[in-house]
């Protein structure tokens, strides 16, 4: 299994890529236990900021957003963790899916996660990050996971909260293994025959 890790922490260290690896690290733990071997790539996007930029005001594609565009079309799965900011997911994180067509993450199981500094803003995956992977009608997994800044201390729930993440991604990806893409205009139907001749 091939999954692309997408974190948008801006800080160094951040709490978005200590989630994110450790929702990885979940996840591959459980794909082990159904027998799969798994291999992950992580991609940083503040180190892809300038790029995903110039893409979306002169339409260069540097080539290591061409790579990581391409790998988000050929993963079996991806790990997302965005920080909150004001409430939503980060500018950086939106930016760069906007640069996904719709078809690329179709039938994509995706593991959706996020950090953010107070807990009153756990929703927010559900209310920002569920709807635009819907949007790309990717394959959401239902257990999310949300870390506060509290919730990094001994005795919160974070560790259980990740492993039923971790779980339910090796779940889908075991049993519904992505589907592969058909192009609609690979087989046109003749107009010929649409009119009956
Ligand atoms: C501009 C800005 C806006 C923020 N807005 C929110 C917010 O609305 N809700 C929240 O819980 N945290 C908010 N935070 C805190 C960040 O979400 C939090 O520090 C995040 O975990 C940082 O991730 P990192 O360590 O990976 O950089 C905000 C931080 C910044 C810089």
């Amino acid at each position: 299994m091939d999954i692309l890790v997408i974190s948008a922490g801006l800080s160094q260290p951040s709490s978005t890529r200590m989630l994110a690896d450790r929702l990885t690290d979940a996840a591959v733990r459980h794909l082990g236990n159904h027998d799969q071997d798994a291999e992950v790539t992580t991609v940083e996007l503040r180190d892809l900021a300038i790029d995903v930029t110039n893409k979306l005001v002169s339409q260069y594609t540097s080539p290591a957003l061409e790579r990581a565009l391409a790998h988000v079309r050929s993963a079996d799965a991806l790990v997302v963790v965005s920080p909150i900011f004001n409430g939503s997911m980060s500018g950086l994180f939106k930016m760069f899916f906007d640069l996904v067509p719709p078809d690329d993450l179709a039938g994509t199981p995706v593991l959706l996660g996020a950090t953010g500094g107070t807990p009153r803003h756990s929703l927010a995956i559900e209310h920002g990050l569920r709807p635009m992977f819907a949007y790309l009608r990717a394959l959401t997994v239902p257990t999310s996971v949300y870390a506060a800044t509290d919730d990094w201390g001994a005795d919160s729930t974070l560790g259980v909260r990740i492993d039923r993440a971790g779980a339910d991604l090796a779940a889908v990806l075991v049993r519904s293994p992505r589907p592969e893409r058909v192009d609609p205009y690979e087989e046109v139907t003749p107009f010929s025959t649409l009119l009956g001749g």
